[in-house]
């Protein structure tokens, strides 16, 4: 594992990349299962970022290598790929950090520790459905206060500030590249889904506790990892998924000797005067255009054409 610190990426950011860098690309081909290694030359420019020289490859080279990326802006989670044996996400890296005149040559694979479908596109499903079992999402023990919507749970800013770090997550799978656990055990929950349980058994207005440590408090579960901390060192949105599983397991060994207490949610305000469904979004003054009616334009059907 390459250990560079956020500063250091930050700075070396900054810097003119090499002009010309070779990308090394691991490549798969699900018919034939072939896996082989195929160099790029790419000109690269000021700022430019892994996904731009992986795009710029698909374009002018090779069409027929295949990423994930959606937003290009380090929010969908989406393009995670290996750079140099590092997890990072392949539209916030950029060439300059991590290729020099000396070492013009940046090696990309698909992320370690999920199936790949091909090239670098790895497949999702498992990581998904160990993210879906922490069952991640407010549980109430009347679900009517969740589904009427008439009611506000008023949160107390520090607890707020509890599960903040935790709720940034945005599934890259980054940590469970990284995770030596996760690479030896496939039925390990994984950074992500364990960080996410701890974030909604800690969430105040969370009544779905005991269910949730059920599903950690297992073999697979909180207890087989080892605090490499890998995942938080790679975790693009400084989750901190290695301190969510220590907290996780303190509340699971609390519990056990029958020492853990659910904090519980300051307050629940309401019913409401009317039911939140029914409470029309008022337009803020300062956003209105010159010229612009918003009672006119809320009136007016979208229509989009698309020349098919
Ligand atoms: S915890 Fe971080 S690295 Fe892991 S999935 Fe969430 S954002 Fe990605
Ligand atoms: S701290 Fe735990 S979850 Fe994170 S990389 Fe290490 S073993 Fe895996
Ligand atoms: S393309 Fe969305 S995070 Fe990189």
């Amino acid at each position: 594992m390459v250990a560079r610190s956020k500063f250091q990426e930050l700075l070396a950011a900054t810097r003119q990349p090499p002009k010309e860098v070779t990308i090394r690309v691991k490549r798969y081909d699900p018919e034939t299962g072939k896996v082989w290694y195929q160099d790029y030359k790419v000109k690269t420019f000021r700022g430019m970022t892994i996904l731009d020289a992986l795009l710029q490859i698909k374009e002018k080279i090779d069409h027929t290598i295949v990423m994930r990326y959606s937003c290009r802006m380090g929010v969908c989670g989406s393009c995670g790929v290996v750079v140099n044996k590092k997890p990072s996400l392949a539209c916030q890296t950029q060439i300059a950090a991590v290729a020099s005149e000396d070492k013009p040559i940046v090696v990309v694979e698909p992320l370690y520790n999920f199936p790949i479908i091909r090239d670098l596109v790895a497949d999702f499903g498992d990581f998904f459905n160990k993210h879906r079992a922490i069952k991640p999402y407010i549980i109430r023990k009347d679900p009517d206060e969740v589904e009427k919507g008439e009611r506000e749970f008023i949160m107390d800013p520090h607890d707020l500030h509890e599960i903040y770090e935790y709720s940034l997550c945005i599934m890259c799978g980054l940590c469970y590249s990284a995770c030596p656990v996760s690479a030896g055990d496939p039925l390990y929950l994984g950074p992500q889904a364990l960080a996410q349980a701890y974030r909604f058994i800690a969430d105040v207005r969370d009544e779905g506790y005991e269910e949730r440590i059920k599903i950690v408090d297992t073999e697979h579960g909180c207890h087989r990892c080892h605090f490499a901390a890998t995942c938080s060192a790679v975790c693009p949105k400084m989750v901190d998924p290695a301190s969510a599983i220590q907290r996780l397991r303190k509340i699971v060994f609390m519990k056990t000797l029958g020492f853990w207490k659910k904090k519980k949610i300051t307050q629940i305000a309401g019913p409401l005067k009317e039911p939140l469904r029914q409470i029309e979004a008022k337009y803020a003054v300062e956003n209105i255009l010159e010229g612009v009616d918003p009672e006119e334009q809320a009136k007016r059907e979208e229509k989009i054409d698309l020349e098919l």
